[in-house]
């Protein structure tokens, strides 16, 4: 228990440590070092409730996909899956797709708080950002980006694409699900000044290389529903297939 306060104690200092540094130095801090000080336990503590009110089996594009993904062994070569999603939050979406299917899951998330739960739930999360993933080279057979691709920095897009790219095995997927705009779009973030939201076509992160090849991709809304007009409610969901041949 002491060891416990003692990690908790220690957590804050350095966040307070950290704060001060860029209060006072004005150094080009990116938004992934502000998820990795603070926010991403401040997004963890506003919304750890509405997580646990989540119900995976009936709304979850991301489960309906995954569900075909696996049942087509020939699509996947065999053997167990391993997925992994980037900007995992507490885990609930590994939890339930690992007691409903017979897949290994792992989960990378800035949020100590959310690992901490994540682990406790059985999935294999570590703390980090999705630009530089922890894993070995060639290991997945599928890379989920669960609603974190908005939050992150611009400047980081090539090396995410890449180390997602990197750790997925030759036959894979990436299933992305995260606002859409046909047109880039940049947004204050409402719960801290300086910070921003991005919208955009997440494929395309991908989809230029020929290597990767989008199978579907479905605009749908956060609250309302399908087939919405208006452009600020959208959200997509996108599966890419990657398939690389030796002459690639
Ligand atoms: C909207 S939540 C989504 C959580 C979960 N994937 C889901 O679909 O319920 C976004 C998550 O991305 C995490 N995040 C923020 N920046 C990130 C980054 N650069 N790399 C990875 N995850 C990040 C946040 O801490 C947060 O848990």
């Amino acid at each position: 228990m002491f060891c416990g306060i003692w990690r908790r104690q220690n957590r804050f200092a350095i966040k307070c440590c950290y704060e001060l540094v860029v209060f006072f130095t004005d150094i080009n801090v990116q938004q992934k070092d502000i998820f990795l000080a603070s926010e991403a336990d401040a997004w963890f503590e506003r919304n750890h409730q509405a997580c646990l009110e989540r119900d995976f089996a009936n709304d979850d594009l991301v489960a309906r996909i995954v569900a075909r993904i696996v049942s087509r062994v020939s699509l996947h070569g065999g053997g167990p899956i391993k997925l992994l999603e980037i900007g995992c939050g507490e885990g609930r979406r590994l939890e339930w797709l690992a007691k409903n299917f017979n897949i290994e899951v792992y989960g990378i998330e800035p949020s100590a708080k959310a690992v901490e739960q994540a682990c406790s739930r059985g999935v294999k999360a570590q703390r980090g950002t999705a630009d530089t993933l922890p894993f070995e080279t060639a290991s997945f057979d599928i890379v989920v980006f669960g609603f974190c691709l908005y939050l992150c920095d611009r400047q980081d897009l090539f090396r995410i694409a890449c180390e997602a790219d990197r750790v997925l095995k030759p036959k894979a997927w990436v299933i992305i699900n995260d606002f859409f705009s046909s047109t880039p779009m940049k947004r204050e973030y409402h719960h801290k000044s300086g910070m921003y939201s991005y919208k955009m076509d997440y494929r395309t992160i991908f989809d230029w290389h020929p290597a990767y090849t989008c199978y579907e991709h479905k605009l749908t809304s956060h609250s309302l529903g399908d087939l919405i007009d208006d452009p600020q409610e959208w959200v997509a969901i996108s599966l890419l297939r990657k398939v690389t041949t030796s002459n690639e």
